[in-house]
């Protein structure tokens, strides 16, 4: 809690490590309101500190000192001084290494933050990301500083039969009183945010696998006796990936343990722990009945990730915090393009961009937006972003397209390979990939350092008699908190012509002629000529998305309906279509605003017509190019956000889509409406996304036969995909049955907390009349639960950041609700409240009246008294 203002760090203070700690034995003696902790650092001055004082700081928070010693003496008061963040030890010897000997008590059951060592159901477990560990003991609690860790437990051996930490088991025995220990030690040196115990009545699901150089890893995934049935996708997924990591990076797993365990109790998605990850129940369990295929396809995509953390964030790691996007966002990158590789790299990418263009930038048009590498921070907790994480990924994408993938790969070669077992920047990054590659990516940088979506105005001209087109790149880039002016960045833009039959036009471009070229933008206004073109070619830019940028390009209705219907790139095929229906959206939303008739432009019937009817193969990319644009993807393009005429008009093009194709829709539905629960492959998955959007859209017409068909699968599902999806239409419909359904569901799956999850969430973010009332007594039901972050996102996450309709209500009912709740989880779990607030901070987007009402619970929260560090910097930025 915070008592004085609180401290904003900077990039630009970093300065080394003054000491060094070699090697940690810590020793737990685990209970659940009283873990005694006894710990023995080796110490040594860092021989590349400037700083010449003899005292040395150990961070601390929450710990209960018992004893302190230095090379076997014990210390006494006045040799020391203790305050809430440190242990400042006046003397240590300078010239040798020293040894510290620590004995404190943590409360792991008062530990409702998450942070540190906790209890999660009835185990104990750690996270350390960011500043965790110093809640276990004193530390220098910094990336920079990395260790060799032997760990000793001690406990219970009917409530902790399980004891683990990071490495290998290297001992274990009994001891009286029904207790036992084990030992574990760790050969690489790592940081303390790696490290990690877990101790609990768990069970084990083991495989093997086979390394490339013929090394066999043990595998074991840990859960709670009634988790055993939902493991096996998530061990497939963790071979899929340690196998994709050697084929596509030549990177091998280098311990010969490889463990995950599953918490019910975690503040975000897992944690790459050396050799002992610690995960979200959400991303390991799965069930056909219990869990959808977009669940099936996270779970893939988390394991993945964290197991691409053991080289890129564990071997590799940073050097200070602001460095965060050096581990993730190269991971992300890496576990997106694993993802495509398993199912199609086509959807994975349109779902990516997707999110990006939703979440991520709003996020860099508001009050908090910020580089990838951010420049200072109160709470670095909060800098698990979007943008860090996102954002981050497609930086390394756009080197990945500039270098070409056998560039990339020489890269990052040199970079794991010069970098191994250090802490090391964004800067070391691309210096690495500039070396291996012999280029020189000085503008390049800048996509670290400046915050913001650029945008892309493009302006063509095309010349008959020259035969020549013109392409004339305009790039801007807004100001955001303390960036008032851009500089131009460096942008790769793929781009594709297509002839007016729709094959590809040859590019004439700098003496070489191909299918489809990257420029290089790198100005703030810069013309591309073309050269041999007998027809004005339609121009496909941005192909892929190649740069998270906003592109603004004026395109008629037709010649985007032409582009849906031949562009060759899978990504601005579906694009085309999105911006179809924006530009039909929007002029609806005019025509509401103006309080005129509503009419559906035909084209777009048509545009959609040919895609119900031309399936091309894969069913889930048809499933995407039936998906109109988001409410919150259309926010992002108005001025001033019109939450109301944007359902409005939204919910208008679907239903008057699914009057005048409803044959087509409801031949796809029964054509796809088969019985394959237990089947993941492609085929499956995409009859089944395709089916569901068209029954999504048939629940439109609010008929019998619809409401039939609903309830039919909702009740027949074997699959929680379909299940849901027919629940979904169910909910967000005047169904008759709709509190039998919803009742129904609950009694089903009371048992499942995942899927009571889904049941919040469908209801949190209903689009019908007395949703809010619906989410007031949610939060009374029994189910709920303020300390489960699962549960606190799939009601009030789920409501503040996915319902605009009714989130904001106009008589500010939804903005009150979400500061009381803020403020309720603001003692309890700070990082958890602070996300909350989000739903508030971009008020500055709504009308008048909207803004003067979430500005008032914005400062509402800052006035608050004992005020966490995470909400008071998010709430205050808010308003800044
Ligand atoms: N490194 C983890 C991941 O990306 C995230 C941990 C973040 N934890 C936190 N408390 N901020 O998988
Ligand atoms: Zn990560």
């Amino acid at each position: 809690m915070r008592d004085a203002s609180p401290q904003t760090v900077f990039l630009k203070d970093y300065t080394p490590p003054e000491y060094l700690i070699d090697q940690v034995e810590l020793n737990f003696d685990l209970h659940e309101q009283r873990t005694q902790v006894r710990s023995i650092l080796n110490l040594r001055r860092n021989p590349q500190s400037q700083e010449r004082s003899a005292a040395l700081t150990l961070l601390g928070e929450e710990l209960q000192l018992v004893s302190i010693a230095i090379d076997g003496q014990p210390l006494e008061q006045s040799q020391y001084l203790l305050d809430g963040e440190a242990l400042i030890v006046h003397e240590v010897p300078q010239d040798r290494p020293f040894q510290i000997v620590i004995e404190n008590i943590i409360n792991p059951q008062a530990n409702t933050a998450l942070e540190g060592l906790y209890l999660s159901s009835s185990m104990l477990c750690t996270q350390c990301e960011a500043q965790g560990f110093r809640k276990i003991t004193w530390f220098l609690d910094r990336p920079d500083v990395m260790s060799r860790f032997k760990t000793t437990l001690t406990g219970d051996k009917s409530k902790y039969p399980v004891l683990l930490s990071n490495g290998n088991k290297v001992g274990q025995g009994e001891l009286e009183n029904n207790r036992h220990w084990v030992s574990w030690e760790d050969p690489f040196a790592k940081p303390c945010y790696l490290f990690a115990l877990v101790a609990g009545q768990l069970e084990c699901v083991a495989d093997e696998f086979v390394t490339m150089s013929g090394r066999r890893i043990a595998l074991e995934i840990f859960v709670e006796k009634h988790n055993v049935d939902k493991c096996a996708h998530a061990m497939q997924s963790l071979k899929n990936a340690m196998r994709w990591d050697e084929e596509t990076y030549g990177l091998e797993y280098d311990l010969d343990l490889y463990m995950i365990v599953a918490v019910d109790h975690f503040n975000m998605g897992a944690m790459e722990n050396k050799g002992l990850n610690v995960f979200n129940t959400k991303f390991v369990l799965a069930r056909p009945d219990t869990a959808t295929d977009s669940d099936y396809e996270h779970i893939e995509g988390v394991i993945g990730h964290e197991y691409f953390h053991n080289w890129s964030g564990n071997r590799v790691t940073c050097r200070d915090w602001f460095q965060l996007s050096l581990k993730e966002g190269f991971t992300v990158f890496r576990d997106q393009q694993f993802s495509g590789d398993r199912t199609s790299p086509a959807v994975k990418r349109i779902e990516d961009v997707n999110a990006l263009r939703t979440r991520q930038f709003a996020e860099d048009a508001g009050p908090l937006a910020h580089p990838i590498r951010p420049e200072a921070y109160i709470e670095i907790n909060n800098f698990y972003t979007l943008t860090v994480y996102e954002k981050g990924a497609e930086v390394v994408r756009m080197l990945h397209t500039l270098l070409g993938a056998a560039g990339f790969r020489k890269g990052c070669d040199l970079y794991f390979q010069r970098h191994d077992g250090q802490a090391v920047t964004c800067e070391d990054f691309v210096k690495a990939l500039e070396d291996a590659n012999g280029v020189e990516l000085e503008q390049f940088r800048r996509w670290y350092s400046q915050a913001g979506t650029p945008v892309l105005t493009v302006g063509q001209q095309y010349d008959a008699e020259s035969q020549q087109l013109h392409l004339t790149i305009q790039q801007s880039c807004p100001p955001t908190p303390n960036q008032p002016v851009k500089a131009p960045l460096h942008i790769p833009v793929k781009l594709g012509l297509l002839a007016a039959d729709g094959s590809a036009a040859t590019i004439h471009y700098n003496g070489s002629s191909q299918a489809e070229i990257t420029l290089n933008v790198t100005e703030a206004e810069q013309t591309f000529s073309f050269a041999k073109l007998p027809q004005q070619p339609v121009v496909s830019l941005l192909r892929g998305f190649s740069a998270p940028v906003t592109l603004k390009m004026e395109r008629s209705l037709d010649e985007l309906a032409f582009l849906l219907r031949h562009d060759s790139d899978t990504f601005n095929r579906w694009e085309a279509g999105q911006q179809l229906a924006v530009q039909v959206i929007f002029k609806l939303i005019d025509a509401i605003e103006l309080s005129r008739p509503l009419q559906l432009e035909p084209v777009i019937v048509d545009a959609y017509r040919s895609v119900l009817t031309d399936s091309g193969g894969d069913l889930s990319y048809q499933a995407l190019l039936l998906a109109l644009p988001e409410e919150s993807y259309l926010s992002g393009q108005m001025a001033i956000i019109d939450v109301e005429a944007i359902h409005q008009a939204r919910e208008f093009v679907k239903k008057t889509l699914a009057e005048q194709l409803h044959a087509e829709f409801k031949q796809l539905y029964v054509q796809h409406h088969l019985d394959e629960s237990g089947i993941f492959d492609a085929g499956a998955v995409g009859r089944r996304r395709l089916k569901n959007a068209c029954l999504s859209y048939l629940s439109k017409l609010e008929n019998e036969d619809v409401y039939h068909i609903a309830e039919q699968q909702f009740y027949s599902a074997r699959n929680m995909t379909d299940q849901m999806a027919a629940l979904s239409a169910i909910v967000n419909s005047n169904h008759p049955a709709k509190a039998r359904s919803l009742d129904s569901f609950y009694m089903q799956w009371r048992q499942e907390a995942l899927v009571i999850d889904k049941w919040f969430t469908l209801q949190a973010t209903s689009s019908m009349p007395n949703t809010f009332a619906t989410v007031q007594a949610l939060m009374k039901h029994p189910a709920f639960d303020m300390k489960t972050p699962n549960r606190v996102r799939s009601l009030i996450g789920a409501f503040s950041q996915a319902n605009p309709l009714h989130f904001h209500a106009i008589n500010g009912e939804g903005y009150r609700f979400l500061a009381d709740q803020v403020l309720a989880l603001n003692t309890l779990n700070p990082q958890i409240a602070s996300r909350m607030v989000t739903g508030l901070a971009q008020w500055r987007r709504y009308d008048a009246a909207r803004q003067g009402l979430m500005k008032q619970q914005l400062q509402r929260i800052v006035a608050t008294e004992h005020l966490s560090k995470d909400v008071y910097e998010i709430a205050s930025k808010s308003l800044a």
